[in-house]
């Protein structure tokens, strides 16, 4: 694991970051407060009609799936297109796990806290992650006051001998860090949330076999749109319990959704697999080591920003050493602690997420790399007109 300040990119005198009236950029207002994956959309251009699939007026009209499935709702090609993925991938250990389909990982992650979360204590039990946090955490916990779980904040100062749920996100939304389970309690129940456990971010080192594991065709292929997330549940009461909680709550997942997202991972893993296809990982790894490399270059010649280092790691589905491209750009402002980030490039027309969002400081933004091409190039533009009065001249 690698902590934010051993790898930082650069470390210079610390200039304060008042932004000139005369560099503001005056053109359109760029958002990457959100992680739209529209990036991927040149590569399923290029697809065709490869992904195309027709519905008939009489088909799925049924609440239910025909599969064997626990899981009552999930679509048999939709199970067998995961396992058929992870199976191409190496990122995630299938055999002997129950898969829960919802409408995006979002609602996985309540069915999740549901499952995992004691009926019969008098008190919510609490639900921690490492700072900086997914900033949909909090949320997610205390939307509904429901009074069986309640959101504790940072893992690393959470009293470890009481009950407890921790999710760990790996690689980590926002700095891209790859993670590992903080409190180490034996009361400890764990959601890995393995959203950005995909060739294109990061080296897949080994196959994840966690408890619980949540992933979704949102950041994996970039179809979030299509609102299709999967948890890989060892254990069958937590399956059931998660499924219990999709029934009451949305009575399923679309057909459509899942025999879409079906088709799409069918033909990524066939892209995988068949030399005559463009490898979607391949593809999606060299767009966003190219948009890495871009961005590090404006970041070197700035001299108030500096974004974090990630290790070189052996991908065992590339089978090359590879460093990791997140999803995210977790960018430091230097100077001291009251140097707002997100409130200065906002003066420049980039939204970003403030530091705060996530259990962290003022001084950090996350920004999205995933945007189509034309609004990160804007991006660079705008973030290298940015000048501190160090590198005036
Ligand atoms: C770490 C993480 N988990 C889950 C999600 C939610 O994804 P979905 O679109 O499947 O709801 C996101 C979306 O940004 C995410 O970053």
């Amino acid at each position: 694991m690698c902590g934010t300040d051993g790898c930082l990119v650069k470390c210079s005198s610390v200039p304060c970051a008042t932004p000139k009236n005369d560099t503001k950029d005056t053109s359109i207002t760029i958002n990457l407060d959100h992680g739209d994956p529209t990036m991927y959309e040149s590569y399923w251009r290029k697809m065709g009609n490869k992904c195309d699939i027709t519905f008939n007026g009489d088909d799925s009209l049924s609440y239910f799936a025909n599969g064997k499935s626990l899981c009552w709702f999930l679509e048999s090609k939709l199970e067998e297109q995961i396992k058929r993925l992870h199976n191409v991938v190496g990122n995630a250990i299938v055999d002997k796990y129950y898969i829960v389909v919802g409408t995006g990982s979002s609602q996985l992650m309540q069915a999740a806290l549901y499952a995992l979360s004691p009926t019969d204590q008098l008190e919510p039990i609490s639900v921690v992650s490492a700072t900086p946090f997914y900033s949909s955490y909090p949320e997610v916990t205390d939307f509904l006051k429901s009074g069986l779980h309640k959101w504790a904040g940072d893992a690393r100062t959470f009293e470890k001998n009481r009950p407890y749920i921790e999710f760990i996100t790996s690689p980590n939304n926002p700095d891209g860090v790859i993670r590992e389970p903080v409190v180490n309690g034996n009361q400890g129940k764990l959601i890995y949330d393995l959203a950005y456990y995909w060739p294109q971010y990061t080296a897949i080192t080994s196959p994840a076999n966690h408890d619980v594991m949540l992933f979704t065709i949102s950041k994996c292929t970039g179809h979030a749109g299509s609102r299709i997330g999967w948890t890989l549940v060892k254990d069958k009461e937590v399956a059931r319990k998660m499924t219990k909680f999709m029934e009451i709550s949305t009575i399923g997942v679309s057909k459509e959704a899942q025999l879409r997202a079906a088709k799409i991972l069918e033909v990524v893993s066939d892209s995988c697999l068949d030399p005559k296809m463009e490898n979607f990982f391949e593809y999606s790894q060299s767009l966003m080591t190219d948009r890495w490399q871009r961005l590090r270059q404006v970041v070197m010649a700035n001299d108030f920003f500096v974004l974090q280092k990630y290790p070189l790691q052996y991908c065992l589905f590339t089978k090359d050493f590879c460093e990791s491209h997140p999803a995210f750009a977790w960018l430091i402002c230097k100077g001291g602690e009251e140097e707002d980030c997100q409130k200065l490039l906002k003066e420049h027309k980039i939204h970003t997420r403030s530091g705060r969002r996530f259990g962290s400081d003022l001084r950090n933004v996350r920004i999205s790399i995933l945007s189509r091409d034309e609004d990160f190039n804007i991006f660079l533009k705008k973030l290298m007109a940015i000048r501190g009065p160090t590198n005036e001249n």
